[in-house]
């Protein structure tokens, strides 16, 4: 999606992927500073390790615990650091790593764009409260939902999540329970789906899916998780968590060139890079 985006901006960068060992990963932000790249993401586990790393943390990034996007920035003229892409002539040396996190607003544009949904008000079951789990239910609780309702197989890491946002958001109503009346959206956030003979993350005894307007997966590969067949069969709305990575490299790439990104061309790319189609 990057590499379709850069060709639409008419911007000579490539956007290339690189295997680095977590040992190494000081090393490898380390040589990309050297080497002048504009930016780069960075993946499980190396989202955590980076905080860290980078010589600079936005807001996003402290908020969320987990760094995501990396931009390098030299000083201007008037020794303000600017990002690398912005400059039009020689990049100086002294460049610094500025760490960001676009995932969590990713989730709030999917929901909206993709299933119509404001968080604000709404209320939420949310399955998994792991590492994406956890910023799921921040990012809900942050953008005001109206209740939020946790399960995790682990029950603790549910209730430490649940403490963390009674704590951040005390306005937010939170439970660590399955909801007894109907509510706006289940989302999954457990890894539940990834693979085709797994369960479905969520037992119609303990909640049916026709008490739910809208169901959305996190997963985007496959397509359609047994969860999201289920939901579409029981006549709810259903989105898969491909938006998630579309607005999180939107998120980066607006980022890393100031310019509004090419939506429709990266979704495209996206969608046939993934789907084949
Ligand atoms: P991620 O960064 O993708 O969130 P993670 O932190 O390992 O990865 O979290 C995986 C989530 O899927 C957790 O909520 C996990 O539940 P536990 O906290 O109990 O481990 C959930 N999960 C994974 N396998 C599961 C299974 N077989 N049944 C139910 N939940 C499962």
């Amino acid at each position: 999606m990057h590499n379709a985006a850069l060709l639409a901006l008419g911007l000579p960068w490539r956007y290339l992927a690189f295997e680095v060992h977590p040992d190494h990963l000081r090393a490898a932000l380390e040589g990309a500073r050297r080497m002048k790249f504009i930016g780069l993401n960075l993946t499980v586990p190396h989202k955590i390790l980076a905080l860290d790393m980078v010589d600079a943390l936005d807001d996003s990034a402290r908020k969320w615990g987990a760094v995501n996007t990396v931009r390098f920035e030299a000083r201007d003229s008037t020794g303000t650091w600017r990002p690398i892409g912005e400059f039009a002539g020689p990049i100086p040396e002294n460049i610094r790593s500025h760490g960001f996190n676009t995932d969590a607003e990713a989730l709030a544009r999917s929901l909206q764009e993709d299933l119509g949904l404001t968080i604000e008000g709404a209320r939420i079951l949310l399955l998994g409260a792991g590492g994406a789990g956890r910023v799921a239910a921040l990012k809900l609780a942050e953008a005001k939902a109206g209740e939020l309702f946790l399960i995790n197989r682990t029950r603790d890491k549910a209730e430490k999540v649940a403490a963390e946002i009674r704590s951040a958001f005390p306005g937010v109503k939170v439970a660590v329970d399955y909801p007894h009346t109907e509510v706006d959206v289940v989302l999954n956030a457990t890894s539940l789906g990834l693979k085709a003979d797994d369960p479905i993350p969520l037992d119609g005894r303990d909640f049916p899916l026709k008490k739910t307007v809208a169901v959305y997966d996190m997963i985007y590969r496959p397509a359609e998780t047994p969860l999201l067949r289920s939901a579409r069969a029981a006549g709810c709305r259903t989105a898969n968590g491909l938006g998630m990575l579309l607005y999180q490299g939107i998120g980066a790439l607006e980022l890393w060139c100031g310019r509004k990104a090419p939506a429709e061309v990266m979704k495209q790319a996206l969608v046939q890079n993934i789907y084949g189609s």
